[in-house]
C-alpha cells in the first residue's frame, strides 16, 4: 500500500474555515493526505481541535502561543496552555519562534515567551515547531543555548541552506510549503534540492502560502500534494520515495515508529 501525503502544519481550527473542517478534511483525503498536524495558536482553537481529533483519530494536534501574540501573551495564558498538555491530546507545542516582520520592538518580551514555552516542552516530553521571520540569527541561538531534548520542525522553512544545515545539527527536521511551487523563489528550491531525505517535512501552513497553480486562493491541506510533487520533481526522485521518507520522518519524529 502506498503512502499518503502528510501536512505538518495546517491551521483548519482557524476561523478561516468555520464549519467547513470537515469538508476540508475529506477533500485532502479524497486527494492522498493521510496525516495532518493541526496547528492551534489560541485557547479557543485547541478546544476546537479536540474535537475534530474525536472524529479524526488521523490528525495529530499541536498548540502554542505564536510569537506575534507576544504582548498578549499572560501567565494565566502559559497556565492554561500547560493545562492543555497534561491532556495528553497534543504531540507538538507550536507553532513558538520568533517573528521580527511584523513587530520588532518587543524582540525580548518575543524571546521570553519563546524559552518558557521551550521549557514547557521539556517538561512534557514534546517537539517543537517553529516559527521563524527576519529571525534566524535569533532563533538558532536560543535553539542552541536553551535546547528543546526532542528538537522539533522549522516550519515553513525560508532561510539559507546553509543555515538549513544547522538547524538539522541541532536536531531539526526541515519542512518545506507553497513557496517551493513559486516560479522566483530561488532558496526554497534550492533547500527543497539539497536537504538530506531523511530531515525534510511537507506542510501547507493553510490558510496562507498556497502552492502554484492555486496561489492566491485560500489554502487548505489537499494542496499540499503540489508541494511534495513539485519536491520530488526537483529532487529527480519518484512522488511515491518522498511521500514514504516524509511520513517515516514525521512518524520517527512523533515517537511512532
Ligand atoms: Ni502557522
Amino acid at each position: 500500500m502506498s503512502t499518503g501525503y502528510l501536512d505538518s502544519h495546517c491551521h483548519i481550527a482557524d476561523a478561516a474555515y468555520e464549519n467547513e473542517t470537515e469538508e476540508v478534511i475529506q477533500r485532502a483525503k479524497d486527494a492522498g493526505v493521510e496525516r495532518f498536524l493541526i496547528m492551534c495558536v489560541t485557547l479557543d482553537e485547541a478546544r476546537k481541535a479536540i474535537e475534530i481529533k474525536k472524529m479524526h483519530p488521523e490528525v495529530d494536534l499541536a498548540v502554542g502561543f505564536h510569537p506575534e501574540n507576544a504582548n498578549e501573551t499572560t501567565d494565566e495564558g502559559l497556565n492554561a496552555l500547560e493545562e492543555l498538555l497534561k491532556t495528553g491530546q497534543f504531540c507538538v507545542l507550536g507553532e513558538i519562534g520568533l517573528d521580527y516582520y511584523w513587530v520588532s520592538d518587543n524582540k525580548e518580551k518575543q524571546k521570553e515567551l519563546f524559552m518558557k514555552q521551550i521549557d514547557l516542552a521539556n517538561k512534557y516530553d514534546l517537539p517543537i515547531s517553529i516559527h521563524m521571520r527576519d529571525a534566524t540569527q535569533d532563533t538558532y541561538q536560543i535553539l542552541k543555548e536553551h535546547p528543546c531534548h526532542r528538537a522539533g520542525i522549522m516550519h515553513c522553512y525560508s532561510s539559507s541552506y546553509e543555515m538549513a544545515v544547522e538547524f538539522m545539527k541541532l536536531g531539526y527536521y526541515i519542512s518545506l510549503g507553497g513557496p517551493v511551487t513559486f516560479k522566483n523563489s530561488v532558496t526554497p528550491k534550492e533547500v527543497a534540492a539539497k536537504v538530506p531525505l531523511d530531515r525534510l517535512l511537507t506542510e501547507t501552513d493553510c490558510p496562507y502560502m498556497t502552492p502554484v497553480p492555486f496561489r492566491g486562493k485560500r489554502n487548505e491541506p489537499m494542496y499540499v500534494t503540489y508541494t511534495a510533487d513539485t519536491i520530488a520533481e526537483l529532487r529527480n526522485i519518484s512522488k511515491e520515495e518522498l511521500k514514504g521518507a516524509v511520513m517515516e520522518n514525521y512518524k520517527r519524529l512523533i515517537h511512532q515508529n
